[in-house]
């Protein structure tokens, strides 16, 4: 999954030959999972036409304050646009238009936005390789450098003018890469390595029957993806579970026992920075697993169960491990349990659910949380979606270790 994913992209085309390229970009953008609007200098018009834009991005192209064709029309909102963005790319960018950003000359609709967005802001340079060698493009640069302006860097061959040079916009495709890597770059989790349980594990009674639990693995599911939205690499080792992972950054390694879940989890644990431990995973097994299906013969049955490993408790137990934390589902004495846990698994962080918390418990789209650190410092969160209690967990994580 890109890391543009879900992310609001403002693509300002300007008036160079290249802007026949946006086109491409806008569907790239659009493929990466962005939601794209596109503004327009007037001048760009005569490249491409805004209904190529629109459909594409499918969203209505903006170039002026208002739409002179619609007397009924109300005001463009250039502040509103800018906000709205999480990302500004200005491609091509003419060396006019550069100018104009450098000097804060807000002659037309785009600049209005610029000058709004409080977002990062690319730009793509498009010219003539005498206008891009030129001094003032030079001081432009430098210039747009110093607002935290990035330049997608030009390519060097044919121009449309039929000289050969450097000034080429450069190519859809590399401008999409170069703005990923310069987002990955940034992420506050990149480089690390993370290690996640999630959902129940089954523990077969016969070939048809097993012992397991209501866990949907879907705060495990929202913990992976938040670390990797972050730029963490994620192991996640799930237990049986109908969520679906799909992320570039999660490895997702589908297990169904307890055991199978505790053999996996070893043979990963050592190169991992972090360890998250949101799994339910079946306390007990049956002693024996019978190779036939169980014929009900008898009043009652007793099936004999042994302990399982208890997988969090083993890597607390390590000497060298990653920064830890567990979940603690209780039902009554819920901080004293916990405390009682943290200690036992020696966990860095333990998120505590109570089963009398109305948004809490498996299965559900919330959850309420109580996070418990080394220092037994009690935080404790509203009801809110597993993915911004994701968030929450990951934010106490990072305020921690980075
Ligand atoms: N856990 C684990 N392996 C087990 C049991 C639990 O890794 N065999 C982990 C869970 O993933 C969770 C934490 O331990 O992070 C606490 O799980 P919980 O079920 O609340 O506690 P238990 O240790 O099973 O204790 P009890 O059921 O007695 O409350």
């Amino acid at each position: 999954m890109s890391v543009l994913s879900g992310k609001n992209v403002l693509l300002g085309v300007t008036g160079g030959i290249a802007a026949y390229k946006t086109t491409y970009l806008v569907r790239l953008l659009v493929k990466a999972g962005a939601a794209v609007k596109v503004v327009m200098t007037p001048a760009s018009r005569d490249f491409v036409t805004p209904l190529t834009l629109s459909t594409l991005s499918k969203n209505p192209v903006l170039s002026s304050f208002t739409n002179e064709e619609d007397e009924n029309d109300t005001w463009n909102n250039h502040v509103d646009l800018g906000l709205w963005a999480d990302y500004m790319i200005i491609a091509p960018a003419t060396a006019n238009t550069m100018s104009k950003m450098v000097a804060g000359n807000i002659d037309n609709f785009l600049l209005a936005v610029y000058c709004s967005a409080k977002c990062p802001v690319y730009y793509a340079p498009a010219m003539d390789l005498d206008m891009f060698k030129h001094p003032s493009t030079a001081h432009n640069f430098a210039q747009l450098a110093s607002y935290g302006n990035k330049m997608i860097p030009a390519g060097t061959g044919e121009l449309a003018s039929g000289l050969s040079g450097e000034g080429r916009m450069a190519e859809p495709e590399d401008i999409l890469s170069f703005i990923e890597k310069d987002i990955q770059s940034q992420l506050p989790l990149m480089g690390k390595t993370c290690l996640i349980t999630a959902g129940p594990t089954y523990e077969a009674i016969d070939p048809v029957r097993f012992i397991g639990n209501h866990s949907s693995g879907k705060m495990g599911a929202a913990l992976a993806l938040e670390m990797a939205n972050l730029g963490a690499q994620v192991i996640l080792i799930m237990g049986p579970s109908h969520v679906v992972t799909d992320h570039a950054l999660i490895d997702r390694i589908d297990v169904q026992t307890a055991q199978e879940m505790y053999d996996t989890v070893h043979t990963h644990i050592h190169k991992v920075n972090y360890a998250i431990f949101s799994a339910a995973v079946a306390d007990y097994k049956p002693v024996h697993t019978a190779d036939q299906k169980i014929k009900k013969k008898s009043e009652t049955l007793t099936i004999e169960l042994t302990k399982n490993p208890d997988i969090l408790a083993s890597v607390g137990a390590m000497e060298q491990r990653p920064f830890l934390v567990g979940f603690a589902l209780e039902t009554e004495n819920e901080l004293e349990y916990a405390f009682a846990k943290a200690d036992k698994k020696n966990t860095d962080l333990l998120i505590l659910n109570s089963m009398r918390d109305k948004g809490a418990g498996f299965g559900k789209d919330t959850n309420k949380i109580t996070i418990i650190d080394r220092e037994r410092s009690i935080t404790e969160f509203e009801t809110k979606p597993k993915s911004e209690v994701a968030k929450d967990i990951v934010n106490e994580i990072i305020k921690r270790t980075l």
